[in-house]
This record gives C-alpha cells, structure tokens and sequence, in this order.
C-alpha cells in the first residue's frame, strides 16, 4: 500500500518536472555563447557533484525581484551562502552576459545600467563560468571566494581584506572584529580567524585551534553572519535535516550593538537565546516617529535633576567613553550632575573604578545579570516612575556573603568607599598565565580530542545553555524514577539519566528557588558560561510548568570522599545535604588513590576555585567545598560540583538556619565569629580538604590513630607531627603509608601540608588568594614556613 503511495507520487513528481514549460536546465559551465542569462530562463548552474547551484532566486518576499546568488543544493532549504546583489535586487527583465573583454555582468534590462560585475582585470581568455564543489564561483581569475557576501564556507580563506557583511548590510566582520555601522565594534576574536574544515576545526592565526562543539564528523557546515549582527557556525545535521548552531560569537544577543535604538535598553528574557526586546527605561517613553525613547518630562533645569538607579544595566556610546576611575560613587555622579551634557553613567562596583559618563547620547544600552555594572539615569526632579531594573544588591547579598552591603546611593561616605576598595581588593586577579598552565596540564592527562568531545570543553563557549524541555528530561531520567535517584536533599534532588544522543546526565531538580525566570536564566547563564576542565560542566537546563531543573554532565567515579574514608562516616549539617553520589557508588571497593594522584587532584581543585574566585569576575563563591563536593572523571581528573548554586537558593532558608552555609568542619572561623565573609572561606574550606587527602582522616569527628578526644583537632596535630617533629610519615593516611617514599614523595606532601596550614589560619587575611594557593601546590613559589593554626572549633549547635 505504501509502495504505492510512493510509487504514485513519484508519478506526479515526474509528471509535474517533465512538463516541458518549466524544465529547469542545468549548466555546467556558463559562457558567452549562452548569454544573456535572466531570470525567466530557469538555467542553473550545478557543481560537479550536485553540492552546489548557482543561479537567478526569488528575492525573500518579493515574486518578481531577484538574486543571483549560490546555494547548497543538495540539502533541501537550499540555503544561499553567496549573492551578487543582495542590496538590490532585479527584476525578471535582468541580465547576466559574459562580455565580449571576459567580464561577468549584471545589468538591469538587456542593455539598462550595470548592477553588478566582476573586475575587468579579469583575464579575457577564460573559458566560462564554473561552479566547484566546495561552492566557488569562478571565472578566470576571479573566484567567489574571494568576495564573500554574508557566509564563509570550509576550504574558503580569510585574507586581509576580506569581510563579511549580514544581508541587512548593517554588520560586518573582519576576521577579528564585529563591527555595528561600519565603525562601531561590539565583539573581538583573540584572534583572527583564518579557515575552518568540514571536520570542524577552526584555524585562526595564533595558538591552539578552535575546536566546534561537534568536532569529528564531518558535516556540511558555514560560518554566517545573521542580520542580528551574530556570528555563528552552523553544520548540517543530516538525520534532523536540520543546521545546528555549533558556535556562536556573542552570547548574549543584547550585547551586540544597534539592535535597539537609541535610549532603548535591550532585554533578554532567556527564552530563546536570540530573543531579545527594546524596552525604555523608566521616565522615558517609545517616541512616534522614529524609533527611538524619549523623555516624558523634559529636564528644564539640568541643576534639577536626579539620577535613578538601573541595576544591571549599561549604556555606551556616548561622545566620550573614558573612564573617570573613581571608586567612589558620590564623586561619578557629581562629574555627571555638572556636565550639562551628561544624561547618565555607568558605574562598576569592582576593583577598577569604571565610571563613564554617558555624555549627548545614550546608545546600546542593555541589561545583562552577568555585569556588576549599574546605571544612573539621569531624570528631571518631577518625574515620578520608580526604577524596575533592580535586584543587583539582592543578588550580592545572597551570593553566599550576607555581609556585602552596597552603599547607598543617598548615602555614602569615606567608609563605604573605604569598604569598597577593600572588598574589591580581595578579588584582585593574580592568576596569570593560567591558561598556560591549563594546557600544559590538559596535554599531560587528557587526550586532546577526547577532552572536547566528553568535556564539551571547546575553547570557545558553544552556543550556550541549552533550555530541554520537560519532555526531554522526563524522558532522560524515565520519568524521574526512584531507581535514577542519586540524592536527595532540601534544595535539590539529584536524578542520572541519558539524553537522547546517549549522553549520560546528572539532573538536578532545584526546589525553593528565589527569583522569577529572568533571573534564574540569568544565574544559569553565569553558571554554564563558567568552563573549566575541573569544574563539572553545565550542559543545560529546564524552566517549565513551574520546575527549574540543571542537567550537567556526569562525572562517572563518584566522589572523592568515597575513596578517602573507607569507614564512611557522613557529615551533613549543612543545609543543603544533596550528596550526588551516594547511591551511585554503593559499597563498592574503590582503588585506593596514590600520591600523584592525590597531588593531582588537590591542584586541580585549587585551580577551579580560583578560577571561580579570580577569572569569572562574577564574585562565585563556592561556600561549601567538601570532598562530596570534588567528583573524579576519568582518569581522576577532579571535578568541582554545586558551584553558582548558593545564588539561587532561597533566602529564607538561608536565615533561618542561621546565616551558617556550607558544612560543619569545613567552615572558616568568620562564619561563626560574625566577621564579614569573603573569598577566603574557601580557602579554609579548601585547606581541611587538603589535610584530610592528605592524611585519609575526617577533620573533627575522629584522629587516624587512638588520639581522638574533644580537644584533637586536625590541622593543630598535623602541624605538631608533620612541621614540629618532623615526622611527617605520622599523618600520612594509613591505606598508602607503605607506598610513602621519602625521597620521591617528600616534597610534594610537605607542599601539600604546608600550602594547607596556610590554608586554615583563623585569621582570614592570613590566608593566601586561591590563586596563590595553586601556585604554592605547583611550586611555582616559594611557601614560607607556616604558623601553627590556632585551635578553632565550632561552638557546639546553639
Ligand atoms: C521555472 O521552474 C519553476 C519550477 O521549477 C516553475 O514553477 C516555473 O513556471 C518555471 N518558469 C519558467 C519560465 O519556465
Ligand atoms: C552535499 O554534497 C557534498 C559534496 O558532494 C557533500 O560533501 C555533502 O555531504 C552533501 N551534503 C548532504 C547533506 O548530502
Ligand atoms: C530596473 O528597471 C526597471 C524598469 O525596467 C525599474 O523600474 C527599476 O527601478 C530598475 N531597477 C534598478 C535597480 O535600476
Ligand atoms: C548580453 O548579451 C546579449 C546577447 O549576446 C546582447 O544582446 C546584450 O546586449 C548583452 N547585454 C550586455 C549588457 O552586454
Ligand atoms: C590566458 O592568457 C594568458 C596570457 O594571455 C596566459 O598566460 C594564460 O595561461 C591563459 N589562461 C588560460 C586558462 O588559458
Ligand atoms: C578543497 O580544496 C581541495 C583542493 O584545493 C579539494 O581537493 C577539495 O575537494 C576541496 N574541498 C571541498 C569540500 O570541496
Ligand atoms: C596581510 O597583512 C600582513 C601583515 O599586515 C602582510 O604581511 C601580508 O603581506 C598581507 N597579505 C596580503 C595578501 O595582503
Ligand atoms: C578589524 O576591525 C577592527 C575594528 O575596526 C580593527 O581594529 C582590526 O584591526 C581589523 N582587523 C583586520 C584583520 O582587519
Ligand atoms: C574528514 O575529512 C578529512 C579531510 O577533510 C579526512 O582527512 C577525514 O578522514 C574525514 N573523516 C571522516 C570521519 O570521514
Ligand atoms: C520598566 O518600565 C518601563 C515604563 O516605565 C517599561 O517600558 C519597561 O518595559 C519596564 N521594564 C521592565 C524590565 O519591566
Ligand atoms: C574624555 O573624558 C576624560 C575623563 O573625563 C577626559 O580626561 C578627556 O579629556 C575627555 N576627552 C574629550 C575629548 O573630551
Ligand atoms: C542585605 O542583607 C542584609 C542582612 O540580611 C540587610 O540588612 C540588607 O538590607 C540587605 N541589603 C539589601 C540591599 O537588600
């Protein structure tokens, strides 16, 4: 019956494309003898191959205005990558001659003006006009690829002066630059891109290539310049006969200049990752005629005037875009409030007092949770909307810090400054020539394909978060099963599934989560933006029907307290008791870890805390780091999970159980002693994690040997025995004392010993940045001899 059905319509099809009248004729070569070629004639020219046709095609929307341009023609959208007139299109009378001198021309008419030609430089004695396979237009001399239009395709190569313009003429690209208006830059590569493969890696002119989030098959693929001014690579999926983003430049779209007018603030509300609205901010309104926002009262005295405060919002393009460079908040405003050009600025709360007026224009403004930056918005002294772009402050507070308070904008002082420059300070960046590290590191562990393709760890960010639907995960975890159920616990469940395409996943089902959706796609964002080979890596997530749920990957050797107590005894007063993988692992014998691994793994974990602390800029605490916290991938590689977590996580929950976050016997003495709380917890944190791979013992609950008393504690015995007595063999944990040799292990446990008492001074300001840490477990400096810690210990539960 079916064959039939089949057999029929192939009957139609033929019926219907052998109608004489509108066989379409196919050309291999065009020359001067077929000319004039117009529109009306339905000639295509075909590649070899039939990858490619070039040929006159309806303009979008338009059924009698036309392109001559190519397109794949072996794939059914057929999809133009190049076009010899997009900015003005003809109509069917249009012409395309090889002239009598060899040159290819357009012209309105038979005879009417030139639209577009190829250089009359062009050798005369060419035979004719091919098409190849890789989607070239050539005559003599003169290729296609050379002059791309709005998409580059494999085999193509960036010269100098090559650029890519979108179909709306709007944006370009350079091979370094994206450019709003032929001037106005808004995104720059490190480097300038050269050519890519149909394997999917990408040559730019400087270091390691750029590995595309499908790297290894080989696809149909373009490199496109979209009229929202965003770069991406697209290869064709053939079972979905689909394009698939695989990269793309900006991630978030409302960076991209000029897709607002002027005054506008671009806003993403995270449902698409290319949706975005203009939307005016307060005391402004959409203006009538052209498409811009403007003031509902006008400022009739600028002495007049005050500033309402924008959170997260930043505009650019004013005439003078240097930054003052003040920290101090009252001092910005005032260089606003006495230019009389002045219609705002914009103001960091970081380290490096930005501070920019925004003077005759207000131009690309746009909202973005990933930014510290706040916007004053300069309004006359009558307007009366209150400003709706608020939540920065909350979201510092609950960043895990409750202590960090913003000044006020009505009232600041020296001391808040002061205050200022000392919180900044603490985040101050030292970690330079991590990424070198980083791939020294990669090349002596990780084979370099395998690392992009299990760690999805392209150089550059793939194309983001990926939103599943609830289908899809319901799917992955078999309706969330009891049997997937790896953890349970007060703000999460923990589910593991499998995606479609076989990825194993850990689902987490976040409950009582603060926020509305814009800002838990916003923290999304902030999580799954951060990449680093020993954090565990965010692959997407679902935000539907009321439900907010992480996938990330999973890390298949569970976690790292499992092969460090063998006696498994639990410590959960946190408030959050998730343990991922407790299920998972059963009772199962775990290999016992050796030194270098153990090395290994304290490194690699110091250097994902440091990367949150010091590299993301997004001030990521961690607050609970535990060996349940550390997974191990393959090969041991150290994984840091529930890191950007403590965000979302509602504030309630937060104050009732005191404002203690993260786990007893992990917790930096500043939680309990009130003192302000910085990135230094995770050091302390860090520290005992250390000691304990070090010495196999759980800190507070009980001593390796038969000293356990109220009054054993750690680091104070691992000081006395490893540094005072130098017997360091006494702390070593006892599954792999035997494996201890003095001459080849030394140096580094004594590394690892001395960079952890560093680690847990009482005193915060003791303690060494993450990044230093790191450092002192490479060696790369010299670790002094450290201060005995002095004896800390929670008071009780009151
Ligand atoms: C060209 O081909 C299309 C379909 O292949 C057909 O609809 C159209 O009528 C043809 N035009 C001419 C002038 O033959
Ligand atoms: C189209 O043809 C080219 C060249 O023959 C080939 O590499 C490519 O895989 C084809 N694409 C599809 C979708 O069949
Ligand atoms: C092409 O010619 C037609 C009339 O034949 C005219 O209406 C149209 O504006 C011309 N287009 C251009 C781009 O010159
Ligand atoms: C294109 O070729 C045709 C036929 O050879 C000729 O009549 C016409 O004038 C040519 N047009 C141009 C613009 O060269
Ligand atoms: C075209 O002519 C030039 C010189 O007249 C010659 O060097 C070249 O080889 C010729 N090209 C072809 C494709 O015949
Ligand atoms: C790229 O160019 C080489 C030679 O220049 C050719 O052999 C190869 O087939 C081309 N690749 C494609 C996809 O056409
Ligand atoms: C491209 O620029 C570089 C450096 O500016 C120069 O050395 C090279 O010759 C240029 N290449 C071309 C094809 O112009
Ligand atoms: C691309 O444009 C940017 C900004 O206009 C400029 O700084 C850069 O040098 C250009 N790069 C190339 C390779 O032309
Ligand atoms: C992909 O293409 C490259 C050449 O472009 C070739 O060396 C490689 O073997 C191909 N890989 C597969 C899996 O077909
Ligand atoms: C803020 O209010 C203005 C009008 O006062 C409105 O146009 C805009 O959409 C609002 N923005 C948000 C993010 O709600
Ligand atoms: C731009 O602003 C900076 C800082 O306010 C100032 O030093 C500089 O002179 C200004 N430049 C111009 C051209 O106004
Ligand atoms: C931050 O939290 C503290 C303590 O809970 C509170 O006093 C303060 O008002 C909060 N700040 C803001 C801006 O919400």
């Amino acid at each position: 019956m079916k064959f039939h059905l089949i057999l029929f319509n192939f009957l139609i099809i033929n019926l219907l494309t052998s109608s004489p009248s509108s066989s379409a004729q196919s050309l291999s070569t065009f020359t001067s003898s077929n000319s004039p070629w117009q529109p009306s004639q339905n000639k295509t020219l075909v590649s070899p191959r039939s990858a490619f046709a070039a040929g006159f095609r309806h303009f979008p929307g338009s059924s009698n205005l036309y392109t001559f341009s190519i397109w794949y023609n072996n794939i059914s959208d057929q999809t133009i990558v190049w076009s010899a007139n997009w900015a003005i299109p003809v109509q069917a009378s249009a012409s395309l001659n090889i002239t009598s001198n060899g040159q290819l021309r357009l012209t309105n008419g038979s005879s009417g003006p030139t639209i577009w030609s190829t250089p009359t430089s062009v050798s005369s004695n060419s035979t004719g006009l091919i098409l190849t396979d890789d989607g070239n237009l050539m005559l003599g001399s003169w290729q296609s690829f050379d002059h791309p239009t709005d998409t580059f395709l494999p085999n193509q190569t960036f010269g100098n002066d090559t650029v890519l313009v979108s179909r709306n003429g709007k944006f370009s690209f350079n091979g370094s630059s994206l450019v709003f208006n032929g001037s106005d830059s808004y995104w720059t590569a490190a480097n300038s891109f050269v050519s890519f493969g149909v394997d999917g890696l990408v040559q730019h002119n400087g270091g390691n290539p750029i590995i595309l989030a499908d790297f290894g098959q080989n696809r149909t693929r373009r490199l496109t310049l979209g009229d929202d001014g965003n770069l991406r690579f697209f290869s064709f999926d053939p079972d979905k006969h689909s394009w698939a983003i695989v990269w793309v430049a900006v991630l978030e779209i409302c960076r991209i200049h000029g897709l607002c007018g002027p005054g506008y603030i671009c806003f993403s509300n995270g449902l698409t990752l290319s949706g975005y609205e203009c939307v005016c901010p307060p005391g402004f309104r959409r203006s009538t005629g052209s498409d811009s926002c403007v003031r509902k009262n006008p400022i009739i005295d600028m002495g007049k005037s005050k500033f309402l405060r924008l959170d997260y919002v930043n505009y650019s393009g004013g005439s003078n875009q240097t930054s003052i460079n003040t920290l101090n908040l009252a001092n910005c405003r005032s260089k606003c409030r006495l230019n009389q050009r002045c219609l705002g600025f914009g103001f960091k709360y970081d380290m490096f007092g930005y501070c920019v007026l925004q003077l005759d224009r207000l131009l690309n403004g746009y909202w973005s949770p990933g930014t510290e930056m706040t916007f004053y918005l300069r309004v006359d002294y009558s307007e009366t909307d209150p400003s709706n772009f608020t939540g920065m402050s909350e979201v510092l507070n609950t960043t895990c810090p409750i202590q960090f308070s913003l000044p006020d904008p009505s009232a600041e002082s020296d001391r808040t400054t002061r205050n200022i420059i000392i919180i900044t300070i603490l985040f101050t960046t030292e970690i330079a020539g991590a990424g070198l590290l980083f791939w020294a590191f990669l090349k002596r562990y990780v084979k370099y394909r395998d690392m992009a393709q299990t760690l999805g760890l392209g150089l550059l960010p793939t194309s983001g978060p990926k939103r599943f639907s609830y289908a899809e995960i319901k799917l992955a975890t078999k309706d969330f099963s009891e049997e997937n159920i790896i953890g349970k616990g007060g703000f999460s469940d923990v589910y593991i599934g499998k995606l479609q395409d076989s990825r194993p996943v850990a689902v987490k089902c976040l409950k009582n989560v603060t926020g509305g959706d814009a800002e838990f796609w916003g923290e999304v964002t902030i999580i799954a933006r951060m990449h680093h080979l020993n954090l565990v890596r965010l692959w997407g997530f679902c935000n539907e029907k009321g439900r907010r749920i992480l996938v990330y990957e999973h890390v298949p050797n569970g976690s790292l307290d499992k092969y460090l107590f063998r006696s498994s005894h639990n410590v959960s007063d946190g408030i959050d008791t998730t343990n991922e993988t407790e299920a998972m692992i059963g009772l199962k014998q775990k290999p016992i870890l050796d030194w270098n691994i153990r090395y290994r793994i304290a490194l690699g974990v110091a250097r994902a805390i440091a990367y949150l602390h010091e590299e993301c800029l997004e001030w990521v605490l961690h607050c609970d780091i535990k060996p349940e916290n550390i997974l191990l991938g393959d090969d041991f590689c150290p994984k840091v999970a529930d890191f950007g977590l403590s965000k979302l996580k509602k504030k309630e929950q937060i104050v009732t159980k005191s404002r203690i976050r993260g786990t007893r016997g992990y917790l930096a003495p500043e939680w309990v002693k009130n003192d302000s709380i910085t990135s230094k917890v995770d050091v302390f944190s860090f520290g005992m994690v250390l000691l304990e791979i070090v010495t196999g013992a759980r800190n507070l609950i009980q001593g390796p040997s038969a000293v356990a008393s109220e009054e054993w504690y750690l680091p104070h015995w691992a000081f006395e025995m490893a540094i005072e007595e130098r017997r360091m063999e006494e702390i070593l944990d006892c599954q792999i004392k035997h494996a201890y040799d003095d001459k080849v292990h030394f140096k580094l446990i004594d590394r690892m010993v001395k960079t952890a008492m560093w680690c847990v001074q009482e005193r915060a300001e003791m303690r060494p940045s993450m990044g230093k840490v790191a450092k002192m477990l490479e060696g790369t400096v010299e670790i002094m001899e450290p201060p005995k810690p002095t004896i800390f210990f929670i008071a009780g539960d009151n």
